[in-house]
């Protein structure tokens, strides 16, 4: 695939792992443990395409909801995902970041993310972003009461997107989602305005990396005019 074509931020919402499982007969977590290695396989294969910036939405303000034995099962399966491939991340020049409002987050998963966000604060290839308690008002809503704290007066797009979690995230070229729902669900929507979207109906533990690159390629032939006109 052509380099200039390749979306510089891709976003993932990566749904749908409750139904694999619920369609095996198995629990809600096994479709959760088989996600995460699906997780693996798409930070490898998006690093080595050249993909810069990869967000995934791994715990929304809204999963708070589930069970509580669901909820601390995730906690769990990031906490040993992130910790465990410190190697992979590394092997792969991966810098790590997570986004969301972190203090709420237990403690222990809070230390976990510090640690590896400092021991892969080098790597130079793609960042990979996960969204953990993440919203996308919530995100707009932090930015304009810390610029307020701040004494801004008045918030312009340049001021909004300095108090974003990750100010440096770039404008989201293409978002993903799996699971045949179609909607955003408050997902990076600041960074989405002009995103293409993509959606599937795979199930997230059975999205592979060719329909990852399937994704990338229909990316490719789109057009994308931010509200001008194309002259050809
Ligand atoms: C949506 O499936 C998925 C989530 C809420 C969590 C996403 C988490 C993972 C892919 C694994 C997390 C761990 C790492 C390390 C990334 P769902 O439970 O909403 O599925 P359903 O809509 O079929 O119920």
């Amino acid at each position: 695939m052509e380099v200039e074509s390749l979306p510089c931020h891709v976003g993932i919402i990566m749904d749908g792992n409750g139904r694999w499982a619920k369609r095996r007969g198995l629990p809600r977590i096994e479709g959760h443990r088989v996600g995460a290695e699906t997780t693996e396989k798409i930070v490898v294969a998006a690093s080595k395409l050249g993909i810069k910036y990869l967000s995934l939405f791994a715990f929304s303000t809204e999963n708070w909801k589930r069970p509580k034995e669901e909820v601390n099962f995730l906690f769990n399966l990031m906490y040993q995902y992130v910790l465990g491939k410190l190697e992979l991340f590394l092997e792969n020049n991966v810098r790590f970041r997570v986004m969301g409002r972190l203090r709420e987050l237990p403690s222990y998963l809070q230390e976990g993310f510090k640690e590896i966000e400092l021991k892969t604060s080098h790597c130079s290839g793609m960042t990979a972003v996960f969204a953990v308690n993440y919203g996308g008002r919530q995100e707009i809503i932090d930015a304009v009461n810390r610029a307020i704290k701040d004494g801004h007066l008045e918030i312009t797009e340049e001021v909004l997107r300095s108090y974003l979690y990750i100010p440096e995230l770039p404008d989201l070229d293409l978002l993903i989602r799996t699971s045949g729902e179609l909607r955003i669900s408050n997902f990076l929507i600041w960074q989405s305005a002009y995103t293409e979207l993509w959606f599937t109906n795979t199930l997230w533990p059975d999205f592979t990396v060719e329909e990852f690159k399937k994704a990338l390629l229909d990316y490719s032939k789109r057009e994308r005019r931010f509200g001008g006109i194309n002259e050809k």
